[in-house]
């Protein structure tokens, strides 16, 4: 069964929406935690639209469960990760311009960097995953560059309109995760999941984690961060795979 990250940098664009000091991301972290979220995640952006160095720092020590931090390969966002030490790095592709993470970082294209990042991660104790499309040759760079983990991008998945587009983007992360698992790669999931689309992703069996930010946090808006945490995990637990019972002894 998959556990929930709370991406929580939607805290934060409210908080640089006035420049001030509320909403607190390390506040919202504790309650989404207290909610029962298996891991807190924050993206800290170049352009530092939202997540800021402080909340990397304070998050860093107080969260207990576990700490994602989603970040570029660019040199000094490195290096942060490297002072930081979060438990784990999720590798994305970031453009100035555009409004969330675009397409998933072409592993492929990029394998020099990225075997230099995980081994520089590595040294730290910190696990690496890497945001990527559901294509075979993205999964293989992964796997060859030495990276912990994948997470699968179902942005697509989230954007199809009709019930064939939603079964070919489904097939899609099916293939490779089943890929991924060949290769030991753990694999997570996220973009673009709701409240209403997340149960057949949920249902992938061997799925391990979901980052899940926008929905969470504009529902939170509404009933309370907390509420909204524990309502994403009992989704996830109603439909993800159920565990297998032993057949009963007579
Ligand atoms: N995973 C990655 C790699 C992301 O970049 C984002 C957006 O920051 C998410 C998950 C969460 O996406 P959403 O906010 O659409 O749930």
């Amino acid at each position: 069964m998959a556990v929930l990250n709370v991406n929580i940098d939607h805290v934060a664009t409210v908080r640089q929406a006035r420049r001030t000091d509320e909403p607190d991301p390390v506040w919202a972290a504790a309650q989404c935690e207290l909610a029962g979220a298996n891991g807190i995640t924050v993206h800290l952006r170049q352009d530092r639209r939202h997540i800021n160095d402080r909340d990397v720092r304070l998050l860093k020590e107080t969260v207990a469960c576990k700490f994602n931090l989603e970040m570029c390969m660019a040199e000094p966002i490195v290096k942060i990760a490297e002072q930081i030490r979060p438990d784990q790095i999720t590798l994305v592709p970031e453009k100035r311009a555009e409004l969330t993470t675009e397409g998933g970082l072409d592993c492929a294209r990029n394998k020099h960097r990225l075997a230099q990042v995980v081994r520089r991660m590595h040294k730290k104790r910190i696990l690496v995953s890497t945001f990527i499309v559901p294509q075979a040759e993205q999964v293989i760079a992964s796997a060859e560059t030495g990276c912990d983990a994948v997470e699968l991008h179902t942005g697509p998945y989230a954007n199809a309109r009709t019930p064939a587009a939603v079964k070919k983007r489904l097939a899609e992360l099916e293939q490779a995760k089943d890929l991924a698992a060949d290769k030991r790669l753990f694999v997570h999931a996220g973009h673009g999941l709701t409240y209403r689309n997340i149960a057949p992703v949920a249902a992938i069996e061997g799925l391990c984690e979901f980052n899940i930010g926008h929905s969470i946090i504009a529902r939170a808006v509404l009933v309370g961060i907390r509420e909204a945490t524990a309502e994403m995990i009992r989704l996830i637990e109603k439909f993800g795979p159920q565990p297998q019972t032993k057949p009963k002894a007579n």
